[in-house]
Formats: structure tokens, C-alpha cells, sequence
């Protein structure tokens, strides 16, 4: 095995046994292809890398092939490497991403001109069907070209997956790797929660004390990024609404921030818009009364009155199809089971996960997923590994 290869599977085995063609070509964004191979290896794909003439301005074959540990293909020869990958034979790949696209590849995919290694393999693909993913890279104003844009709508209509550019002002900001990598896990994926809206609520509350100081906990909000990540591989309108968190939300989910929980509540929706809606946040139990200004820092001691918040569960099911709710406690075994499943009871759960909060630790967890039905299942594994049982474990309830 190419040493470089160990690096597969450290990340997820989510693209185990799929075989990526990576499109290289002559834009600057070219850089990134090496980190974007990897990033997909990690997650257990195979990537095989074409690049054009123009590409190799950016990037050299050598380090492409150091990347994915497989040989590289500059032009087409005898091997007729076309052919081979995606052709319909034995070993016909699962993917051709071409990332980052120049407008120039463009443009000759859409007119069916095969003059370099990736326009020759994108030709194949269109006509045997395996799946085409495009990032484009390039300015506005090439973006923005009549012709192009034409290009574009058109392959768009052939069933090609664009990701990106994201339009801002003047500028077009091509795709970020992970952006990418979540786009091909969701394409090469099962989609089980293709077509349903899905909220993940996370993140550590804050309740004023005063107005510069405020009450709140150590939720890191990892727990709520990774099920959004999850929910969105399997193809879910996915929406975050965070409280403070010390983990960065990825800027392709789409979220909203709130501060307290009566901020959270306002939020709510009147009517059932969630088919699933999943609430790992830290939540307050109580609010301190808010004082005015700022308590004075000279005092021996303060005495703070906090009053109970309302639950916010309760107020979430008429807006949730399948609710999920998290426990965490001080106790495990049988003594946390059957607290979580009085919680689930209260307030009309369909799924309750609980943990010891000694069985946490950065990155890892032990939890047990319980539904409504009495399955307890026990999952151990990093949080990324949790989120994604959830979610499966949801998909496999709500089909
Ligand atoms: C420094 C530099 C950066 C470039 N960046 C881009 C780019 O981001 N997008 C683009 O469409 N073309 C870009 N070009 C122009 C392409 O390299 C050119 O159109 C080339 O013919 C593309 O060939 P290819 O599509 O076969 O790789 C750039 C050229 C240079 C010299």
C-alpha cells in the first residue's frame, strides 16, 4: 500500500468503497486540491486525480500523486484512462468531481469538446451517467459571462451537481474544501432524509444577571454542529439555531443564534414545520432577576434570586413531526435510563439520548439512544460517530 494511504477512514468510513475521479484545472483554487484529496480520503474514498496542462501551472502531478497515492493522469493515452474510469466497465467510478473548474472546462463540457484529461473524462461521464459534481472557480465577471452562464444552466438541466460559487457583492467565493466534502458525502450517500426539513438546536444558553454579566454552562455545542453535519449527508434541509458556542458552525449551514431561552421560545414557530427537530442545547432551568446596569464589583457578597424558566420541549412539539431530546446526568446504568425515559414521557418524546456527564470527554461520549418504542441502544464512539447513529437511527424510524 502507498504510504500515503494511511490516512484513510481516520476521519469516517462514510465513502468507504467509492471511487472519486478529482478534476484538476489552470485556476489559482488549484491549491486546494491536495488538502481536498486528503480530506476525502480521510473519509474512506479512493481518489484517482486528472489535471490539465494549465493546472500543472498551480500544482505539480508529483504531489497529486503523493496525495492520493495513486498515479496521475495528465493526458490520455493508451491506457485510455477515459475509458477505465468511467466507462461502463468493472471499477467505473462513483464520482468525476472537477474542483476547481475553470470557466474555459466549462464552457467545452457544455459543447461536448474533449481536448484535455478532464474534458475527455467529464465527456464519458456525461454519456455513461456516473455522476459529474462541478466546483467553479473563477471572478464574477467570468462567472457572470452570458456564454458561461449559459454553460452553466445547461448542464445544470444534463443533471450536473454544482457547488458553489457564493454570489456576495462583486465577488464570487468559490467553495471551501469542507463544503465539498460534505456535498460528495451527501451525492455518493443514501439520502434517507432526502425531502424533510430538519432543525438541530444546540449550543449553552445565557440569562442576563445584569447587563454585562450572565449565567450559562460549558456546552461546547460540538454535539449540535456534528447532527446538523449528519442530517445534511443524508440529505436533509438541515437549519442550526445556536446559543454560545466554543466549536465553528461551517457557513454552508444555514443558522440562526439565540441568546436566552425565552429568546429561543420566541423563535418557535405557531404550526408543524419541522419533520424532525432535535434539541441537544444546554438550556437554563432558571434566570436570575436582571438587575439594571452593572452590579458593583465592590460588594463582600451579592445574593442573586433565580426564577424557573419555562421547558422549552413542550413548546417545540407542536412544531416537530419526530422530537428528540438529550439527558445528560451525574448518574449511568439503570438509575439514568429510567430518568431519561421519565423525560421522554413529560414531554411526549419520540427519541431521548442520555449520557453520564462522566462518561464525556472532548470528542468522545457513551450514550444510550432510547426510543419511544423501549429500544435502548447503546452507542460509544466520538461525537461525529454519535451524530451520525442518531440521525441513521432516526432515518430507519420515520421511513
Ligand atoms: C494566475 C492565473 C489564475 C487563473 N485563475 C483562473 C480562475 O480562477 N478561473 C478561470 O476560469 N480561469 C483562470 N485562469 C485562466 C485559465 O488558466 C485559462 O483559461 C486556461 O485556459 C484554463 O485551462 P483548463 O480549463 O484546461 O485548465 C487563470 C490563469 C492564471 C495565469
Amino acid at each position: 500500500m502507498h504510504p500515503s494511504k494511511g490516512i484513510q477512514y481516520t476521519k469516517s468510513r462514510i465513502l468507504e468503497g467509492k471511487k472519486i475521479i478529482l478534476g484538476v484545472t489552470g485556476s489559482i483554487a488549484a491549491v486546494q486540491a491536495f488538502e481536498l484529496s486528503r480530506e476525502l480520503m480521510r473519509h474512506g474514498a479512493d481518489v484517482h486525480v486528472a489535471m490539465t496542462q494549465d493546472a500543472e501551472k498551480f500544482i505539480t502531478a508529483v504531489s497529486m500523486h503523493f496525495a492520493t497515492g495513486n498515479e496521475v493522469t495528465t493526458e490520455i493515452d493508451g491506457r485510455t484512462q477515459h475509458v477505465s474510469f468511467l466507462g461502463e466497465y468493472e471499477g467505473q467510478a462513483d464520482l468525476l468531481l472537477i474542483s476547481p473548474c475553470t470557466s474555459n472546462t466549462i464552457s467545452k463540457v457544455a459543447a461536448g469538446i474533449c481536448d484535455t484529461s478532464v474534458t475527455t473524462m467529464a465527456c464519458v461521464a456525461l454519456g455513461t451517467k456516473v455522476p459529474l459534481m462541478i466546483v467553479p472557480a473563477m471572478n464574477l465577471a467570468m462567472y457572470e459571462n452570458p456564454a458561461v452562464q449559459r454553460n452553466v444552466e445547461f448542464l445544470k438541466g444534463a443533471g450536473v451537481t454544482f457547488v458553489g460559487p457564493d454570489i456576495s457583492g462583486k465577488k464570487a467565493k468559490n467553495a471551501g474544501t469542507q463544503e465539498i466534502v460534505e456535498a460528495v458525502i451527501t451525492k455518493l450517500g443514501k439520502n434517507r432524509l432526502a425531502g424533510k426539513k430538519l432543525l438541530v438546536i444546540g449550543g449553552a444558553a445565557r440569562e442576563m444577571i445584569d447587563d454585562v454579566r450572565v449565567i450559562s454552562n460549558i456546552s461546547s455545542g460540538e454535539t449540535a454542529v456534528e447532527l446538523a453535519l449528519a442530517a445534511a449527508r443524508q440529505g436533509a434541509e438541515t437549519e442550526l439555531w445556536h446559543a454560545s458556542m466554543s466549536v465553528s458552525i461551517p457557513d454552508f449551514i444555514k443558522s440562526k443564534k439565540f441568546e436566552s431561552v425565552n429568546d429561543l421560545i420566541k423563535m418557535i414557530p405557531d404550526e408543524n414545520e419541522y419533520d424532525i427537530v432535535l434539541v441537544p442545547a444546554a438550556l437554563s432551568d432558571y434566570s436570575p432577576v436582571r438587575q439594571k446596569g452593572k452590579i458593583s464589583s465592590d460588594e463582600e457578597q451579592i445574593t442573586l434570586t433565580l426564577t424557573k424558566l419555562p421547558k422549552v420541549l413542550p413548546q417545540l412539539r407542536r412544531t416537530a413531526r419526530f422530537l428528540a431530546g438529550f439527558k445528560a446526568e451525574s448518574t449511568g446504568g439503570e438509575e439514568l435510563i429510567k430518568k431519561a425515559k421519565a423525560r421522554m414521557d413529560e414531554n411526549s418524546l419520540d427519541m431521548i439520548v442520555a449520557n453520564n456527564i462522566l462518561d464525556v470527554s472532548e470528542g468522545k461520549t457513551k450514550s444510550k439512544i432510547i426510543l419511544k418504542d423501549g429500544t435502548i441502544e447503546t452507542f460509544e464512539g466520538s461525537k461525529a460517530e454519535l451524530a451520525e447513529r442518531i440521525i441513521e437511527s432516526i432515518a430507519e424510524h420515520i421511513e
